[in-house]
C-alpha cells in the first residue's frame, strides 16, 4: 500500500508553523478591530455563479467547480469579496452604512504550486460596503498598510486608479479593452504592442506608455485630461500624502479580478522570488449583480501564507513548559499537581509512559522548561521536586514556591 499524499498545492502544519501563522492572525485581527472592522465568514463553496458572474476569466480558469448530490452547480470560494457581497445583499441590506468587515478564510485557486502559491491559501481582508468617498477609499488602503505593518513586515505599496487607462480606451469595444487590461495587469508590455498592432490599434499605444510611466498625478492628467473623477482622486492622493503612508503611483495597475470600478493597489514584499504579491485589492461594486442595490465598496485581501513566507517566523511557543515526572506512586497526584500549575498559567504535560525517571527527565530536557517530580518522598512530604532544565538547579519545595520561581522564568538569565 503506497503511502498517501496531501493533495497537491495543499499544506500541512506542524505545530511548529501554526502557532506562528495563529500570532500573525491574531496580530491582524487585532488591527483591524482598532479600525472598527469586524470579522465576517461565508461558506467553504458558494453557487459557482456567484464567481462567474464577475470575477472575470483569469479567476474562472482556476475555479474548483463541482455537482454536489443535488446537481447543484457549486464552486469552492476562489476569493472572499464575492461571497461578502452576497452576503450583504442577503443579510445586511438594513444595517447603517458603511459596513466595515474583514475575514481571515480559506481560498481554493487551481493554479500551478510554487513557492508562496497554493491551491489553498489563506486571505485575510477588509471590506468597506457603502462608502464610496474618496475617504473611504484612503481608510481601506491605510488599514491595509497597518495590518501589514502590524504583523512585523516591509513592504511597497503601489496605487493606481482604473479611471486612467479606461479613459484612454473608452471608445473601444469590451474585448478589447478586456485585452489590454490583461496585458497591463501581467505587466506584458511586448504582448500589449503586439496585439496593438493586430488590431491597428498601435497610435494608441504611445499615450498608453506615456500614461503608464507616468510617475506624479499632474503627469497622469495630461494624457487622459479632466476626466469626471479628477476631484476625487486628487483629495484621495492628499489625504494618504497627509497620512505619511508610503507609497508609488502606478497609473498602470490593472488587476486580476474584473469587478474594480477605480481606486486600485497593490502590495509586494522581498523574499518571495515572483509570487511577491501579498496585497490586492481596490474600489469595486458588485451588490447589484447579487440582487441587490448598487453599493459603492472598498477592500483587499493580503495573501497570508505570503506574508509568513516572507516573515520567515520560526516557532513562537509561549514559556514555560513544565514537564511533570512521576513515579507509579505519584499517579494521583501528578493529575493534580498539573491542573493546578495550569491553573496558574503554564503549559504543562505529564509523562504518560512507565519508565524510569532518567528516562523521563532526557526527554524532559528535550522540550520543557522545568520539570516537576512526583514520587514517594514527595506525596509523604506534601511538596514536589522543581528542576530548572536550564541552570540544572534542583531542590524540594511546595507546590506554591514552585509556581513562584516559575513565574520568574523570564527573568533567568
Ligand atoms: P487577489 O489579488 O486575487 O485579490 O488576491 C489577493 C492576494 O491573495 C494576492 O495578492 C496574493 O497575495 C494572495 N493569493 C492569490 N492567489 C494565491 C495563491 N494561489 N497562493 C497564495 N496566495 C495567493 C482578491 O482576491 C480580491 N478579493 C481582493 C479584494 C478584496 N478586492 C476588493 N476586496
Amino acid at each position: 500500500m503506497p503511502i498517501l499524499q496531501r493533495p497537491r498545492g495543499t499544506r500541512d502544519f506542524l505545530p511548529d508553523e501554526m502557532e506562528p501563522r495563529r500570532a500573525i492572525e491574531d496580530v491582524m485581527r487585532e488591527t483591524a478591530g482598532l479600525w472598527g472592522y469586524r470579522e465576517v465568514g461565508t461558506p467553504v463553496f458558494e453557487e459557482a455563479e456567484l464567481f462567474t458572474i464577475r470575477s472575470g476569466q483569469g479567476i474562472l480558469n482556476e475555479m474548483y467547480v463541482f455537482e454536489d448530490k443535488g446537481g447543484r452547480a457549486l464552486a469552492l470560494r476562489p476569493e472572499i469579496t464575492a461571497a461578502v457581497q452576497r452576503m450583504f445583499v442577503n443579510e445586511a441590506k438594513v444595517l447603517p452604512r458603511p459596513l466595515r468587515w474583514f475575514y481571515f478564510s480559506d481560498c481554493f485557486r487551481y493554479e500551478r504550486p510554487q513557492k508562496g502559491r497554493y491551491r489553498q491559501f489563506w486571505q485575510f481582508g477588509a471590506e468597506l460596503i457603502g462608502a464610496g468617498t474618496p475617504r473611504g477609499d484612503a481608510e481601506v488602503i491605510m488599514l491595509a498598510d497597518a495590518i501589514i505593518r502590524s504583523a512585523g513586515l516591509s513592504y511597497t505599496l503601489e496605487i493606481g486608479n482604473l479611471s486612467f487607462v479606461r479613459s484612454l480606451i473608452k471608445s473601444q469595444t469590451h474585448e478589447i479593452r478586456h485585452k489590454i487590461m490583461g496585458f497591463l495587469d501581467k505587466r506584458d508590455e511586448k504582448q500589449l504592442i503586439d496585439f496593438l498592432r493586430s488590431e491597428g490599434l498601435i497610435d494608441l499605444y504611445d499615450s498608453l506608455n506615456h500614461l503608464i510611466k507616468a510617475t506624479q498625478l499632474d503627469e497622469i492628467f495630461q494624457v487622459t485630461g479632466d476626466i469626471p473623477e479628477k476631484d476625487d482622486i486628487k483629495s484621495f492622493f492628499s489625504l494618504l500624502d497627509a497620512s505619511g503612508i508610503e507609497y508609488t503611483l502606478n497609473p498602470g495597475i490593472a488587476r486580476g479580478l474584473d469587478y474594480y470600478t477605480g481606486m486600485v493597489f497593490e502590495g509586494f514584499a522581498e523574499g518571495l522570488g515572483t509570487e511577491n504579491q501579498i496585497l490586492g485589492g481596490g474600489a469595486y461594486r458588485l451588490a447589484h449583480l447579487f440582487g441587490g442595490e448598487d453599493t459603492a465598496s472598498c477592500g483587499f485581501a493580503i495573501g497570508f501564507d505570503r506574508v509568513i513566507v516572507a516573515l520567515g517566523l520560526t516557532n513562537t511557543r509561549k514559556g514555560p513548559v513544565v514537564a511533570i515526572l512521576l513515579t507509579p506512586d505519584g499517579e494521583n497526584k501528578a493529575f493534580i499537581v498539573a491542573n493546578e500549575l495550569r491553573a496558574a498559567g503554564f503549559i504543562v504535560e505529564i509523562d504518560l509512559y512507565s519508565r524510569g525517571l532518567g528516562a523521563q527527565m532526557t526527554h524532559a530536557s528535550k522540550g520543557a522548561d522545568y520539570a516537576v517530580i512526583i514520587g514517594k518522598n514527595e506525596i509523604l512530604q506534601n511538596k514536589v521536586t522543581l528542576k530548572d532544565l536550564k541552570t540544572k538547579e534542583q531542590s524540594l519545595c511546595s507546590i506554591e514556591d514552585a509556581i513562584i520561581r516559575m513565574k520568574s522564568f523570564d527573568n533567568r538569565g
